[in-house]
């Protein structure tokens, strides 16, 4: 399956609903991108959506009517609800409001998007968008582990600013482009045989935090991103993942177990106590030296000038796994972070950590790979080097997971 095809999502019909959040802006784009790849979409908006987007204007880009009235009699005549609810491959909510998450978690049935929500026998993705304190209050939790348990999938929220002037956490939707890969993910076979089923894959991501006393530490950069959206498609491609992962401000992706650490020496813990695994991808940016001998207490300015930190190499978690004698994944995959010679370093770099593949990408400065939600990489085996565009790191996830997929069924041949 090849994710680059415009047309993959060619004859499938998605039902969007639309919830009442600033990010339904966002839908509409949402629905340029999925009419672009060939969907057929038809548009459910709930009152408070149209408090910031139009009917007129979904409509105009869905090329078809926007349905907001359950009790329409024009509507129901052409399609009815209960038809609308089920003529459909993927019911989409996006936003997904807290509200209207907690409507779905309950059961309600009290206006049209409810009530196709309710009524339908299709598989349900959300993207849920709110402000941060929402996301988090115990109730919208509750609600999220009761969608998760009903067999909804989630994409996102992700981290940032939020519209209200000086918020910022974990509460964006997530941005159209990675729920249209969600999308894919859930309605295009792009695994040979079985996909990820019955695997077990580890994953680490993050960056790690070096303690320098109880409150400093160095850390670098990483958003984790990249190696949440890989847990996220291994576990779609219905692989048991764990993922090990240093401190970020993202959520644990669904259906995915998520064991959280701090240092490189606790990761490298959590990472062997997950094996045996088939696939291990190490995602993370792991902080290559540590303190030497970290403060019990903090560090205080004083007489004694500024404090000379004495650095010790961390242990490499990549290569501990990839030579391991026993219980080495059969396929091992690391990182590389190259700001020059990026291909040269990468295949220096496999046989150096003794890993099979090599994700390498070029995180010079203005390539904006660090943090940001696009990836341009380089896959670097044994074989050869194959260059991927530059993609939303959701699609480069899939794609991966896809190729890992393929790479296991031909070893079982
Ligand atoms: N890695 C690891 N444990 C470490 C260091 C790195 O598991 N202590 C893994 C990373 O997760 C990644 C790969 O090794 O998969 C990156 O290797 P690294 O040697 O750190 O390369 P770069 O970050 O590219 O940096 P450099 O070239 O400076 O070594």
């Amino acid at each position: 399956m090849n994710t680059n095809d415009q047309r993959s999502l060619q004859g499938k019909r998605i039902l969007l609903v639309i919830g009442g959040g600033i990010a339904a802006y966002k839908s509409l784009d949402l629905i340029r991108r999925l009419k672009e790849r060939g969907a057929e979409v038809r548009v459910v908006m709930t009152q408070a959506a149209q408090e910031f987007i139009t009917p007129l204007s979904a409509g105009a880009i869905a090329g078809g009517q926007v349905h907001v009235d359950l009790f329409d009699w024009r509507a129901e005549f052409d399609v009815g609800h209960i038809r609308l609810a089920r003529d459909a491959d993927l019911v989409v909510v996006a936003p997904a409001t807290a509200d209207l998450m907690a409507k779905m978690a309950g059961g309600h049935a009290d206006d049209i998007a409810s009530t196709v929500l309710l009524a339908t026998d299709k598989p349900v993705l959300i993207a849920p968008a709110m402000n941060p304190h929402m996301w988090s209050h115990a109730a919208t939790r509750r609600n999220l582990a009761q969608l998760v348990a009903d067999g909804v999938a989630v994409v996102g929220p992700n981290a940032g600013e939020m519209a209200e002037p000086g918020e910022a956490g974990v509460g964006r939707m997530a941005e159209p482009l990675e729920i249209v890969a969600s999308v894919e993910a859930r309605l295009i076979s792009r695994y040979q045989g079985a996909g990820l089923s019955g695997r077990r894959v580890l994953v680490t991501a993050g960056p790690t935090q070096e303690p320098i006393d109880p409150v400093r530490y160095i850390a670098n950069r990483s958003s984790g991103k990249q190696g949440f959206a890989i847990a996220r498609a291994a576990a779609a491609a219905g692989a048991d993942v764990t993922l090990v992962t240093g401190p970020v401000a993202l959520a644990d992706p669904p259906g995915v177990t998520v064991v959280k650490v701090e240092s490189a020496r606790e990761m490298l813990a959590e990472a062997e106590r997950a094996l045996p695994v088939d696939v291990a991808v190490f995602a993370a940016a792991v902080a290559d030296w540590r303190v030497a001998a970290p403060g019990a207490q903090k560090l205080k300015k004083g007489t004694s000038g500024t404090p000379k930190l004495d650095l010790i190499e961390n242990p490499d978690i990549l290569a501990t796994v990839a030579h391991r004698k026993s219980m080495r994944p059969a396929l091992v995959i690391g990182f590389a972070a190259e700001t020059e010679n990026v291909i040269e370093n990468a295949r220096a770099k496999l046989d150096r950590k003794g890993c099979d593949w090599i994700v390498a990408n070029d995180v010079s400065p203005g390539s904006e790979v660090m943090g940001g939600d696009r990836n341009s990489v380089h896959l670097v085996s044994r074989d050869g080097v194959e260059s991927w565009p530059r993609e939303d790191k959701q699609i480069v996830a899939d794609k991966l997971i896809a190729r890992i997929a393929a790479a296991l069924a031909a070893a079982a041949k």
